[in-house]
């Protein structure tokens, strides 16, 4: 079988199986547009507060707006209660998404001590009495974003592919590391790979895909599908990337100025949906993972960050020399 093929997710059927992450603060209406385009099969918003929507937050309520050019698009949520995320889930419908998440693999402490995010982990039966909730609200698929667990100590991935399964879900995403690891060290495909062989809903792995020689591994060990996030900053083009790759293609690596004119092209979207403050502000954040690999590299990005105007940007980036 081919490893790249369309995705299957309940109703939902995407185009491929390569998922853009939600990622905090990252994975915004432009970014997820610009990895469609680069192609993603589906993309992930940024995680919003339930209770937040429940409160009526206008900057949580702006998140679940979905861009018609947006589409198939996740939307995560989270939380702690059955009634506001059965309440969100709607809203999020409601709003055009066409996937619901919900996020049971945070480990931001803030979010744990609300009840969210990856201590949800901790409590099987209320994990599942939120899934439950969330899929009697919506007639879209709900899917479960989760790890393999808190800690070395005790792997969870089947337990959690099994309770995700009898709660409804459609799919469930695992991030190949474990809660108390956040972000770091090496994705521990094989957690996975049985959580792939204990269930029959879609198993989607994550974790430390940069290339197609790791998206490879998950999908031989039975994913259905791979999610990307750090990879995906700097280059929302590592989806056909990774589809070249694996068809047994080189693709060239992006060049320097290249990820400058898309970081550009960034930019200016930001701002189209921000405006010129917000969505600078906004830009800087990645600054790293843009402004890099040409010589003097750090000094552009001291200097972009000092910057406030389109213009001014547009002029310092013209003046890069590779
Ligand atoms: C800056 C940042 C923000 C993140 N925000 C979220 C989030 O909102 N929801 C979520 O489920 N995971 C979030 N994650 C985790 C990613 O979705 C993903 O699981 C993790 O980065 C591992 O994938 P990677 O190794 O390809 O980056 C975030 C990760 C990063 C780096």
């Amino acid at each position: 079988m081919t490893l790249i093929r369309p995705l299957r997710i309940g109703t939902f059927t995407a185009k491929n199986n390569l998922l853009l992450a939600p990622m905090a603060g990252i994975t915004d209406s432009p970014f997820r547009i610009l990895c469609l385009k680069g192609g993603a099969g589906i993309v992930c918003a940024e995680m919003v507060s339930a209770h937040a929507l429940h409160y009526g937050n206008p900057k949580s309520g702006r998140m679940l707006h979905v861009n018609p050019r947006e589409h198939p698009v996740s939307m995560q949520i989270f939380g702690s209660d059955e009634q506001t995320i059965a309440q969100a889930a709607k809203n999020a419908q409601d709003q055009g998404a066409d996937i619901i998440d919900l996020n049971a693999g945070c480990p931001v402490k803030k979010i744990n001590k609300a009840g969210a995010g990856c201590v949800l982990m901790k409590d099987e039966a209320k994990l599942g009495r939120l899934l439950e909730a969330a899929v009697k609200a919506v007639t879209i698929p709900v899917t479960l974003k989760t790890r393999i667990a808190l800690n070395h100590q005790q792997l969870l991935a089947v337990r959690l592919a099994k309770l995700a399964e009898s709660a409804g879900a459609s799919a469930i995403t695992l991030h190949a590391r474990v809660a108390s690891d956040v972000h770091s060290g090496p994705p521990n495909i094989a957690a996975v790979a049985e959580a792939c062989a204990a269930v029959k809903i879609p198993v989607i792995g994550n974790g430390g895909i940069v290339n197609g020689t790791v998206a490879k591994q998950f999908l031989q060990a039975g994913c259905a599908g791979v999610m990307i996030g750090r990879g995906a900053i700097g280059n929302p083009f590592i989806f056909q990337d990774i589809i070249a790759e694996i068809g047994g293609q080189t693709p060239a690596p992006i060049t320097p100025q290249k990820r400058l004119e898309i970081y550009l092209a960034l930019i200016q979207e930001n701002i189209s949906y921000y405006g010129e403050k917000i969505g600078i502000n906004r830009s800087r954040k990645t600054a790293g993972y843009w402004i890099n690999h040409f010589p003097n590299a750090a000094e552009v990005r001291g200097a972009f960050v000092r910057l406030d105007k389109l213009a001014d940007i547009e002029r310092l980036f013209r003046s890069v020399r590779f």
